[in-house]
């Protein structure tokens, strides 16, 4: 029997952006653009091309931007068409309606207890995580991170997390599993660990900012104490799930960029500016020009 479709995805975007003061006092780092497009919307793109319908943010206080932006500006429309412009450009900000939905954290406890924030909304159903800071590019000519987590998941079943490799010394910063055997892009977990110090690390595989997780982890959260940095942690509540259900981990084949931290949100203004057919070439003359 195939496993329960993944058709809702949610992405918690109610932290506080403090890495990117002051940017961030007023607008959400999720809306902050990479070239044209904010990271919410690389997220949402990458989770319409895995055939996920239902958009569930989980939002706080002065993040009611990001889901207006999933609205219709119906001033800015009808004066765009009464001026002649191409309204294609904002095609990728429409939305079904019904299928947006926010959640409100309105305290920021930490990532788990934003994801137990939309229990209510995910319900009984697998469901799957973005978290849009992770800009996650594919390959030319092939597949987002979440679809090719959903085509595993597909064959798996039960929970998946995107995970990727770094040096050991960066291992403290993230979550980490402990690998157990590893078939291609696919590794089984045998454990989770949040942020731990580099001499406990169970490996260099860190949790990259994707997940497919089954309902039952909301009822973990619902009892999960402060974890690391004093946060309720997802990585923790996954952890307790590990042998009670299947959990895998699937290596991206293509390129991820950490755009919580400001000089990976210039690596990928770069690298996106560069694989840009309308921009590309400027750009690069301009780089090496700039590294003269
Ligand atoms: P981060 O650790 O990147 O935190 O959260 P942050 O607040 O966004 O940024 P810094 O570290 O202060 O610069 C990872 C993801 O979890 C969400 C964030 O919005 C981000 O998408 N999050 C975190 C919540 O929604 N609620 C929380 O309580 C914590």
């Amino acid at each position: 029997m195939s496993p329960k479709p993944i058709r809702k995805a949610v992405f918690p975007v109610a932290g506080l952006g403090t890495r990117f003061l002051p940017a961030t006092k007023v607008v959400p780092k999720e809306l902050l653009p990479v070239v044209d497009r904010p990271l919410i919307q690389y997220a949402v793109d990458e989770a319409r091309e895995a055939g996920i319908e239902q958009m569930i943010f989980v939002t706080g206080r002065g993040k009611t931007g990001i889901v207006e932006h999933f609205d219709i500006a119906f001033e800015l429309e009808q004066t765009m068409s009464e001026r002649g412009k191409d309204l294609s450009v904002l095609d990728p900000t429409r939305a079904t309606p019904g299928d947006v939905i926010a959640v409100r954290q309105q305290v920021p406890l930490g990532l788990g207890h934003a994801i137990w924030c939309a229990r209510a909304i995910v319900g009984d159903e697998p469901f799957a995580i973005f978290l849009p800071d992770e800009l996650m590019v594919a390959k030319q000519g092939g597949t987002g991170c979440m679809k090719q987590m959903v085509d595993a998941y597909g064959q798996l079943g039960g929970n998946l997390i995107s995970v990727l490799e770094v040096p050991l010394e960066q291992v403290s910063s993230y979550g980490v599993i402990a690998p157990g055997e590893t078939r291609g892009a696919l590794t089984e977990v045998k454990g989770l660990v949040e942020k731990p110090p580099v001499a406990e690390a169970p490996s260099n595989k860190i949790v990259s900012g994707r997940y497919i997780l089954q309902p039952e982890v909301m009822r973990v959260l619902e009892n999960q104490g402060k974890g690391a940095g004093g946060e309720i942690q997802l990585t923790d509540a996954m952890a307790k799930m590990i042998g009670t259900q299947p959990f895998h981990a699937v290596t991206f084949d293509g390129n991820r960029y950490d755009c919580g931290s400001k000089v990976g949100f210039v690596e990928a203004t770069l690298a996106i500016a560069l694989s840009r057919p309308d921009m590309g070439a400027d750009v690069r003359a301009i780089a090496l020009d700039l590294l003269k």
